[in-house]
């Protein structure tokens, strides 16, 4: 029986990697490490000295797990996640079989919080149903960048009684408000969805590279920001080749 922690790590800032996460990389022999190409490199770099920095007096592996190419260009999206998650799971599959001994312990640092836009749980219940190694697993809950962006920003994610909806911008781009919801979390946005929306109303909170020294915050009301966000995205992918921001749309409630 191999045993694995997924361990939430926070989304930039070492500082948030709780007592109950640094307590599972001391129990870890060996760390699974999603290698995602040149442009990822920053965030392998940022695990490793998650590792350096909070786990003491132990040996441990690091393994270095490539990544499967996904093909973005397939308008039947689902499908192709399926099928990428698939792939991934036969890698990883014989990884923890060849890299983990009988009796030891491995870790997926996941970036955030596992529940949130993450696949590493799911590729792991595709390994158990594979069938072919056994193994049990325990998740370490992580600060996600929804937590960071709203205490960044020192807004609550959510008004009196009232829900909170978190999606995609591709969901945003194509959905807008949901029914009855005024205030919308949005990731995984590489395409300024917010700049779609009607805007008279709303207020947005964005932020990007939170909790690096790279942080970037801007908010008001939409209209008015939305292009110096647009502007600043754009700057700062090109400075630094990949960008990661997530934001809340608040809209006025209608009376
Ligand atoms: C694949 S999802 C992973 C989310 C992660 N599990 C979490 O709990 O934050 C990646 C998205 O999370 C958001 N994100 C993650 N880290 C971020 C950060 N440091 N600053 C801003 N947004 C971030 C972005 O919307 C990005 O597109």
């Amino acid at each position: 029986m191999r045993r694995l922690l997924v361990i939430g790590i926070g989304a930039g800032d070492p500082e948030q990697v709780t007592v109950q996460a640094i307590n599972a990389l001391n129990r870890a022999d060996v760390f699974f490490v999603a290698d995602k190409g040149a442009d990822k490199h920053d965030f392998v770099l940022a695990r490793q000295e998650i590792c350096e920095r909070y786990i003491r007096n132990r040996d441990y592996r690091m393994v270095h797990i490539p990544d499967p190419e996904r093909d973005r260009s397939s308008p039947a999206y689902r499908q192709a996640v399926d099928q990428w998650r698939r792939d991934r799971a036969g890698i990883w599959a014989g990884l923890v079989r060849d890299e983990l001994r009988d009796g030891e312990c491995g870790a997926f640092l996941v970036w955030g919080d596992p529940a949130l836009y993450d696949s590493t749980l799911a590729v792991i219940e595709q390994i158990i149903d594979m069938g072919t190694v056994e193994l049990d697993y325990e998740v370490i809950p992580g600060i996600s960048a929804v937590q960071s962006l709203a205490a960044r920003h020192r807004v609550s994610l959510t008004q009196v009684g009232r829900p909170v909806h978190i999606t995609t911008g591709r969901r945003l781009a194509t959905g807008g408000f949901p029914e009855g919801c005024d205030d919308v979390v949005v990731m995984l946005d590489a395409h300024c969805a917010f700049a779609g929306l009607p805007g008279a109303g709303t207020d947005i909170y964005w932020g990007a590279y939170l909790g690096t020294k790279d942080e970037i915050l801007l908010s008001g009301p939409l209209p008015d920001v939305a292009d110096q966000i647009q502007a600043a995205r754009a700057a700062a992918r090109a400075r630094k080749g990949w960008i990661m921001d997530t934001y809340l749309l608040r809209r006025a409630r209608a009376r």
